[in-house]
């Protein structure tokens, strides 16, 4: 049976008015201070990431969502706040000065390859996806992945499996993660603007949670990670403060997770 719950409204009044300390995994991808109106697959407006007050105002929205979504997490509980190159220095910062230095635990790289490039600069195709941890003894799994060898001869002890890309071993899974991003055409695309992989949001649940944990994600969008948490066995709460989003997030969950 599914468990999840998904609430309409600003997360900066949602989340103060939820049980505190339950949270095992906090997963943040709000706006990125892209300077656009996010729009959705027919054209209409999804969500507003326009900030006429610049980076400080940015920034205070930013705090205040973090300041807001801290308290949800258990004593070991991690948080992971997934931003680009135009304010993901920022967000680390906020997160130092929330969390502590030493409660660092990954800066986890998403690369992809889409289209559109700059003339003046190299494409920027990663995100980043700071995770901190409120305290030691969080939740971690090692996660393993293919490590291609350029041929099979001459290793010993060393389990080599093939596939159709040729030999390789598997390794502890690094910190920077080469998962394509959606494309239209893909089933899992919902036609959200920003939505993620499921793929992506599953690497995360599965490092960083348990089965029957709790996972908050209070700018939920389509609900790809409520989707994600539902299908492993976790359960899901998620806050958006579009109604677009929420009764998309609801329609997803009802399809793919039930
Ligand atoms: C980057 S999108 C999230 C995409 C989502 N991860 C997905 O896979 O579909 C950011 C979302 O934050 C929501 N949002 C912006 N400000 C918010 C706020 N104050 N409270 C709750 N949600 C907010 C927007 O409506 C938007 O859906």
């Amino acid at each position: 049976m599914s468990d999840y719950r998904i609430l309409c409204g600003n997360a900066l009044e949602l989340a103060p008015a939820m049980p505190p300390g339950e949270a095992a995994l906090a997963y943040l991808d709000p706006p990125f201070f892209s300077g656009r109106r996010r729009r959705n697959q027919a054209g209409g407006p999804a969500y507003d990431d326009r900030w006429p007050g610049g980076m400080v105002e940015y920034l205070s929205f930013l705090r205040g969502l973090l300041n807001a979504v801290h308290p949800l997490l258990k004593p070991n509980g991690v948080l992971a706040l997934h931003l680009d190159w135009r304010a993901a220095h920022h967000g680390r910062l906020e997160l130092e000065r929330l969390f502590g230095p030493d409660a660092f635990v990954n800066e986890i790289i998403w690369s992809y390859r889409t289209g559109g490039v700059s003339r003046r600069s190299l494409g920027r195709k990663h995100d980043n996806i700071h995770v901190f941890a409120a305290g030691p003894q969080y939740t971690f799994h090692r996660l393993r992945e293919k490590s291609y060898l350029a041929h099979r001869y001459g290793f010993q002890n060393i389990e080599i499996h093939e596939d159709e890309d040729g030999p390789y071993t598997l390794s502890a899974m690094r910190d920077v993660w080469e998962l394509p991003a959606l494309r239209g055409n893909q089933k899992e695309y919902a036609g959200y603007p920003t939505q993620k992989p499921l793929a992506l949001l599953s690497r995360l649940i599965e490092c960083f949670t348990n089965p029957g944990d709790l996972v908050v994600d209070p700018c939920c969008g389509s609900g790809t990670t409520l989707v994600a948490a539902v299908r492993l066995g976790r359960r899901g709460l998620g806050f958006d403060s579009s109604a677009e989003a929420v009764e998309l997030a609801c329609r997803r969950l009802s399809e793919n997770a039930s």
